[in-house]
């Protein structure tokens, strides 16, 4: 009876592990979440392996992909079974803002390939955000973050967190100096975004996560703009890390949704049960969206970045362009680092052309190729102007204190075919 099919390979977390009732004493009884039969035990696999493989189960009909399972509720064999699946004295589901097997998929996935302990897979990137806040933050206590994060992740802190007494700050996290400074006795949270939003500016994981620990504050990452790919924070030393999965994870633009990875079973169990509480969940459908465009990250990246690079070379040597800045550019003054940090430079770039907004404008309108909309990170190129759309909530002196000039310009790099890109943009630079 305790011999199982050969091909069922346990989880890596035997305490997340669902076999079978009769195997449910193994397993902590503080468990919310239950890991099913996976098919392939992806532990020590390669990142592309893990991209296909990762958290798939196995179902009664030897599905090869998760399927969705499309449910808000689960039955229970009898009144006890419902008792102690409730009193965590037994594994097993019970309903989906709690936990789900098609989102359970990939969370597993998101946690194998960040390095973490635990995923926990929420309806936006925003939400990712503010699990992470409410999470750590508690009326008197003082964060400090990047002050050119992704504009509603500044802009909720200073109109609602303040309401509950949390207290901000916001510094250049690239300059490690400033986040010293910035640290108070009652700082709790550090909160980093790198590269930033729009700027591309990027901080040094590995000492920013030094500076935090040595006064006992939690560092957190948002690795939308990498993805693990290209960066792996936890494994920078960091503790937590979120994503807008909107941008690189699911790639295709056609999904909203974010995800938090834990270092630690005490960080997961605690945001793990503010996801529950809050009702800030993904759904089933959006997770099984985002787990099979996930499985095509590295090749869109790659080829992402490789247009990227071209388009950034192409911009930097236009005589109608101010600046460029991309970290696979030498002239990015964080080029070295991005390189030891990174295992790639990524898609996306700021830049102006000379002449300010109005020069940036005629480009936006004049582009047929790119499109104009924000987000970033899929399979489209798309462009956008920062100050009046994705940080347009942010005061005039922040954005300028943050570098969002009034001239910058996004680019989020698709895959299209390169010499389209390039045409386009020339074509719309002739017009400026
Ligand atoms: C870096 C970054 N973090 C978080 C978010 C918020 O994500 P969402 O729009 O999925 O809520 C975004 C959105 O653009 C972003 O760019």
């Amino acid at each position: 009876m305790f011999l199982l099919p050969l091909k069922f390979v346990f989880t890596k977390h035997l305490f997340r592990t669902y076999l079978h009732n009769v195997f449910y004493e193994l397993i902590s009884l503080e468990t919310v979440k239950m890991l099913n039969i996976i098919i392939m035990n992806t532990k020590e696999k390669n990142f592309e392996t893990k991209l296909i493989h990762s958290g798939a189960i196995k179902d009664q009909f030897g599905a090869v992909v998760t399927p969705i399972y499309q449910t808000s509720t689960f039955s229970f064999e009898n009144a006890d079974d419902g008792a102690d699946k409730f009193a965590k004295r037994k594994p097993g589901y019970i309903y989906t803002r709690i936990a789900n097997p098609t989102i359970q998929d990939f969370e597993d996935a998101m946690a194998d390939l960040e390095n973490g302990f635990g995923g926990i897979a929420v309806a936006s990137g925003m939400a990712a955000v503010n699990l992470v806040y409410m999470g750590f933050l508690k009326s008197g206590d003082h964060i400090v973050a990047s002050e050119a994060v992704y504009g509603p992740s500044r802009v909720v802190l200073e109109k609602f967190y303040t309401q509950y007494n949390i207290e901000s700050t916001f510094v250049d996290t690239s300059d490690l100096n400033e986040i010293e400074k910035a640290f108070k006795p009652n700082t709790k949270l550090l909160y980093v975004e790198t590269p930033t939003n729009p700027t591309m500016v990027i901080t040094d994981l590995e000492k920013a996560a030094k500076i935090a620990h040595d006064r006992g504050i939690i560092i957190a990452v948002d690795n939308t703009f990498s993805s693990p790919y290209l960066q792996k924070p936890l494994d920078l030393g960091c503790d937590i890390v979120l994503h807008s999965i909107t941008k690189f994870i699911n790639g295709h633009a056609d999904v909203v949704g974010g995800v938090v990875v834990t270092k630690t079973k005490e960080h997961f169990d605690k945001l793990n049960s503010l996801m529950i509480l809050t009702g800030a969940n993904m759904d089933p459908h959006q997770a099984y969206l985002v787990r099979r465009g996930l499985k095509t990250l590295s090749i869109r990246m790659d080829r992402a970045e490789k247009n990227a690079m071209e388009i950034a070379e192409f911009l930097e040597s236009h005589p109608k362009i101010e600046w460029v800045s991309y970290p696979g550019l030498k002239s990015h003054p964080q080029h070295e680092l991005a390189k030891k940090q990174m295992s790639g430079f990524g898609a996306l770039m700021s830049f102006e052309v000379k002449g300010g907004l109005k020069a940036g404008k005629i480009i936006m309108d004049n582009v047929k190729v790119s499109v104009l909309a924000v987000s970033l990170g899929g399979i489209e190129t798309l462009i956008q102007h920062p100050a009046s759309m994705t940080h347009a909530a942010m005061g005039k002196q922040d954005k300028i204190e943050a570098g969002i000039t009034d001239g910058l310009i996004r680019l989020s790099v698709g895959i299209e075919d390169i010499n389209d890109l390039i045409n386009d943009l020339k074509q719309a630079l002739e017009k400026v």
